[in-house]
Order: C-alpha cells, then sequence, then structure tokens
C-alpha cells in the first residue's frame, strides 16, 4: 500500500447525512485516514464527532476559517479538505482552504452564484491545488462505460436525451423536523433553487459526463407546486445542445412513489441507451438492427477505464458507496501524482471545477429562463 494521505472535513456531523457517506467511501481503499475537522456549526457537535472518530481534541475546530490556517501551519498538516457543509457556505469554506495552498473536495452544487463558482476555478488554478466537485453518479462502472461507448461512437451522433430524477420525499406541506428538507427549502441556506439545483444538477451533470454535449442555450419552468414553498419542487427544462440536439431534464421532489430515480436516456443515429441510478449494476443498449441489450457490469463487455474501477465480480453488487470511492481515489492518486511530478491532466478521470462552475451556471441560466416567463436562455 502506497501513503496514506491525511484529510480534513467541514460538515458532516452527527446528525448530518452526506459527510458520514463521504467518510465511508473514502475509507474503501483505505488511501486516506481522517485527521481533523470542523464537522458543525455547533462545537459541540464537533467535538462529539470528533471524538468518535478517534481524532485528536487539537484537530477538532470552531470554525473553518481557523482549520485552515491552523492545518495549514503544521508539519503533520491535512493534505486535503472535504467540504460538506450546506451550500450557503461552500463558497467561503472552499476559499479559506484553498488561499491557505490545501487541495479541495466539495459537494455539489458548488455555489449559490456563479460569481462564486468563478471565483473559486480562478483562485484553484492560480494556486494550481486539485479541486474535486463530488457529483457522484457518473463514478458507478456502469455510467463510465457509456461514456466510453458514445466516445466511440457506438450509438452515432447523439440527436436527443431524456434526463430525470423524480423524488417523493418533498411532496407534502410540513417539513419541520426533517433537518434536510428545512434548509433544502430554505433560500438563506439553499440558494435561489431547490430541486433544480439539488437534483436537477446531477442530470445535468451526469448527461455531461456521459455524453460530453455542451449546452448552447435553454428554457426552464420552476414550479412552486407545495402550498407555502419560496424554492422550486418541480422543474422542467429544454436543451438544445452546441451539436443542435436537444434535451429535456426534469426534476421533482413532489413525485411520490420514486426515491432516488435519476434516469438518463441517450438516443443516437445508430443506436440508443438507457441508464438508471438506482439499478447501477446494468444499463440498456438498444441497436438500429432491432437488438436490445442489458450489458451488466463485472464482465468483459465494459471497457478499459470502468473495468480499472470495477471493484467485485459480476452479481455481486457495487453502488453508491463505490461510485463516491472511485472518484476519491481518482482524486487521491492524483494528488499523489502531482507531488512525485507525475502528474498529467489526462490522469483526472473525478469530476473537477469545470463540472462544479457549469452546475452553478445551469442553475443561473434556469433562474434567468423561468423569472423571466420560461424564455430561451443562452449558456
Ligand atoms: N452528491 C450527492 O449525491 C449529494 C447528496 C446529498 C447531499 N449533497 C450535498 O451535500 C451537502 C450537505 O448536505 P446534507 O444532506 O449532508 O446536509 P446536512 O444538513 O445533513 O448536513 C450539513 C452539515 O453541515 C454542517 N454545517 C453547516 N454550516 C457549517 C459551517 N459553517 N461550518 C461547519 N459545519 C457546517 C451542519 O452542521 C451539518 O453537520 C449539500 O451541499 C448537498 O447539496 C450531495
Amino acid at each position: 500500500m502506497g501513503k496514506v494521505l491525511k484529510y480534513g472535513m467541514v460538515g458532516g456531523g452527527i446528525g448530518a447525512f452526506i459527510g458520514e457517506a463521504h467518510r465511508k467511501a473514502i475509507n474503501l481503499d483505505g488511501k486516506a485516514s481522517i485527521a481533523a475537522g470542523c464537522f458543525s456549526r455547533s462545537y459541540e457537535n464537533t467535538l462529539a464527532t470528533g471524538e468518535s472518530l478517534g481524532i485528536e481534541k487539537d484537530r477538532l475546530y470552531e470554525n473553518y476559517e481557523e482549520m485552515a490556517i491552523k492545518e495549514a501551519n503544521r508539519e503533520d498538516g491535512i493534505e486535503f479538505v472535504v467540504i460538506v457543509t450546506t451550500n450557503y457556505a461552500h463558497y467561503d469554506a472552499c476559499k479559506a482552504f484553498l488561499n491557505a495552498g490545501i487541495p479541495v473536495v466539495c459537494e455539489k452544487p458548488l455555489t449559490v452564484t456563479l460569481k462564486q463558482a468563478l471565483e473559486l476555478e480562478k483562485l484553484a488554478n492560480e494556486k494550481n491545488l486539485q479541486f474535486m466537485v463530488t457529483y457522484v453518479y457518473s463514478g458507478h462502472v456502469t455510467a463510465m462505460n457509456i461514456k466510453e461507448i458514445i466516445a466511440a461512437g457506438e450509438i452515432g451522433e447523439i440527436r436527443t436525451v431524456m434526463g430525470e430524477y423524480p423524488q417523493g420525499w418533498l411532496a407534502f406541506e410540513d417539513v419541520q423536523g426533517n433537518k434536510q428538507g428545512e434548509w433544502r427549502t430554505d433560500p438563506a441556506q439553499s440558494g435561489k433553487t431547490n430541486a433544480l439545483g439539488d437534483i436537477g444538477t446531477h442530470i445535468e451533470n451526469t448527461v455531461f459526463r456521459m455524453t460530453g454535449l455542451k449546452i448552447k442555450r435553454l428554457l426552464a419552468r420552476m414550479d412552486k407546486v407545495v402550498p407555502g414553498r419560496t424554492l422550486d419542487d418541480n422543474s422542467t427544462v429544454m436543451l438544445e445542445y452546441e451539436n443542435g440536439s436537444t434535451g429535456v431534464y426534469w426534476a421533482s421532489q413532489i413525485a411520490i412513489g420514486h426515491d432516488n430515480g435519476l434516469r438518463i436516456r441517450i438516443y443516437g443515429s445508430k443506436g440508443s441507451i438507457s441508464w438508471f441510478q438506482e439499478q447501477p449494476e446494468i444499463f440498456h443498449m438498444a441497436k438500429q438492427d432491432g437488438s436490445l441489450m442489458e450489458i451488466h457490469r463485472g464482465h468483459s463487455t465494459i471497457r478499459q477505464i470502468a473495468a480499472k474501477y470495477t471493484r467485485l465480480p459480476s452479481g455481486h453488487t457495487e453502488g453508491w458507496f463505490e461510485a463516491m470511492g472511485n472518484f476519491y481515489s481518482n482524486y487521491i492518486e492524483c494528488l499523489l501524482a502531482q507531488r512525485n511530478d507525475t502528474f498529467t491532466g489526462k490522469m483526472i478521470e473525478y469530476p473537477t471545477l469545470v463540472d462544479g462552475v457549469d452546475g452553478v451556471r445551469f442553475i443561473e441560466a434556469c433562474l434567468k429562463s423561468s423569472e423571466n416567463g420560461s424564455i430561451w436562455v443562452d449558456f
């Protein structure tokens, strides 16, 4: 086993959702171990979380500004940081660590404004620091494989894309007591969008990573369906890509009966592909001759890059943790290569600031369209 990197975390305290998931995903490969944290706005929670993770008290911080400075000045300081706070705090926290010279991993949406996202991109580039934005779904082996199939031209020129992400968990008026529901429906913590920013950006990013299609313009309708909502809970977007093909995305939290129903269907001139994130072990490909294939992870049909991330034989299911772990594995490999002067941009398989910035650009373009009566807006 090579060097184990030390990392820190901001957010992800006891009672939070995604921080613990990140820690588990990182642990899959044993390439990094947690050494510091500011896990919550409550110092008590940070202390309790830190204790449960076996972190020394002098590396548990009351705020992330202090953590960034102190960790940067330690000889055994953290070698990257993971930001898993609610959306409003991403920008300041990322900036603090980039300024301190520490590589960053941040949850999506990257920031609440495009201006902030572009600033982070500039800062990370100036400091030559690697930055991962955890759009996790394209880390599934089958999603990576679809990218390779499309790049090889197997379904021909892409003509149209259908992307949907239905959830039902916010279909009801009362979100009190549901921590994750409370902040997502509060503009002060979530930003100017809920469904579109929270899950619509996953559609935007998964389509981009599978197809490479760049959005040219879009038209959005962002509805607030549940009475009393100030942010969208059901959003529909029509898109035109730079190659002239089209797309339709639907992101909903009022779709009773659905959990995390991200489904992408891509139609080309020679065939089509359909992928469903709740069944990430398989995908379907149809060809012009009428044949319909169900392709399973773990078999020889899985191509080079995707196959590299296969951890288990076919039939022993891999899932969301592995998808996240795959990107961490690549991110850490790239950080180590940068230290050894063997790093090249071609090694990057994780979602970068390009993905992060485009996600926020997508949100702003949709808001502009929707707020102006659903007009077409250039991307
Ligand atoms: N990639 C994905 O699939 C995915 C899934 C869920 C959530 N997310 C993203 O992860 C982020 C967190 O979501 P969640 O559901 O875990 O939320 P959560 O409410 O469960 O957890 C947020 C945590 O951040 C902490 N926090 C907030 N402000 C802080 C600050 N200033 N300093 C230190 N800690 C602070 C809170 O105390 C809490 O521990 C969001 O940006 C969300 O969009 C991504």
